[in-house]
């Protein structure tokens, strides 16, 4: 007897000095497993005579019983402990100061995109949107680029199933925006009166297969245009010299409107400015392409060039935010970097 209340005793210490499940399990074994100490004396009862197996086996019934007790009390007491220490540690402390959530901010090409909409907005010209993926026709041909023509090995682009390529400027958008404005003023032109005339500026991402400090094979160009019945060359230096000065916000910025080549303009200029002051001051920095729009192109916008003329002209956002802000590696602007990114907010 005095046997198996020493059993039990043990067994209710070895589950108390279990602290964790697992322990408790092993301890378990040791009692009530199947080579366990409980477990052996129930089989000795085999060999003992009927009258004694009697009562040997009820004493070791109870003293099996007080350790499954033990062993129930214990499971109960380390899952409650669990409980408690999980709650604890899950708990809300109100007391503690907020987290501080940074205020987010447009990306610096978005900021000089707004920027340049804000400016020409001003000037009366609307601001157009078109797809980036483009056919053949309205990215090359219309614009007077024919299958074939020279100027199209410096507008390398990636091209997609049926044909169709990625922009390679906003130049289309000249074209497409024209010929829905002259579809909506259709019947004037038809009754041989005045068309209102197109003013719109096109921003939007453009494609190249280029990729260095200076170029990335996606990037932003901004295209303007204005049509009407005497809008000239003359027209655009002051439109451009304005939209600049605005930008930069300097009233003695320089341009330089520097004779080039488009298919699709006629004269053409390429157009550069110089600060007066400050650490690019001197520089000439090379900032749109531009001129007088070619009367093929006219005419691809269904209007006649005998009677309408004016100017187009193309820039690049993500080199103007650049001169502003005086960063000089464009790939910073689209790695996505939040150290970089956040100086703009
Ligand atoms: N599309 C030209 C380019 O990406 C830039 C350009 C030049 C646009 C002259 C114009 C223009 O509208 O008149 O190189």
């Amino acid at each position: 007897m005095n046997d198996l209340n020493a059993l039990v005793m043990s067994a209710q210490t070895a589950f108390a000095d279990a602290h964790t499940q697992a322990d408790l399990e092993n301890a378990k074994a040791r009692f009530l497993g199947k080579t366990g100490l409980v477990t052996e004396l129930m089989k000795g009862l085999a060999t003992l005579s009927p009258v004694e197996k009697k009562v040997q086996g009820a004493a070791i019934n109870l003293a099996k019983q007080a350790v499954e007790l033990a062993l129930g009390q214990r499971r109960q007491a380390l899952a409650d402990d669990e409980l408690a220490y999980q709650l604890k540690a899950e708990s809300l402390d109100v007391s503690l100061p907020g987290r501080l959530r940074p205020p987010g901010g447009l990306h610096p090409v978005s900021l000089t995109l707004e920027r340049i909409e804000q400016i020409f907005d001003s000037m009366g010209f609307e601001v157009a949107q078109g797809p980036e993926i483009e056919t053949d026709w309205y990215n090359f041909t219309a614009l007077n680029t024919p299958q074939g023509h020279p100027a199209r090995s410096m507008h390398d682009t990636f091209y997609v199933e049926g044909g169709c390529l990625l922009r390679t400027h906003t130049s289309p958008m000249q074209i497409r925006h024209a010929v829905s404005h002259v579809k909506r003023h259709q019947a004037l032109l038809d009754a041989g009166q005045a068309m209102p005339e197109i003013r719109v500026i096109a921003p939007g991402r453009t494609y190249r297969v280029d990729s260095d400090a200076t170029h990335s094979p996606m990037f932003h160009q901004c295209e303007g245009l204005w049509i009407g019945e005497n809008i000239s060359f003359k027209d655009l230096k002051v439109v451009f010299t304005d939209f600049c000065r605005t930008f930069f916000e300097s009233a003695d910025l320089v341009l330089r409107f520097r004779p080039s080549f488009f298919p699709f303009t006629e004269p053409s200029a390429e157009i550069d400015i110089q600060f007066p002051s400050g650490p690019l001051a001197g520089r000439w920095l090379e900032v749109a392409g531009s001129g007088q729009v070619h009367p093929q192109v006219v005419r691809n916008m269904g209007l006649d060039p005998e009677r309408y003329m004016g100017f187009a002209f193309g820039m690049g956002p993500d080199r103007l935010t650049m001169l502003r802000y005086g960063v000089n590696d464009l790939r910073l602007f689209f790695d996505g970097d939040i150290r970089f990114l956040s100086q703009f907010r």
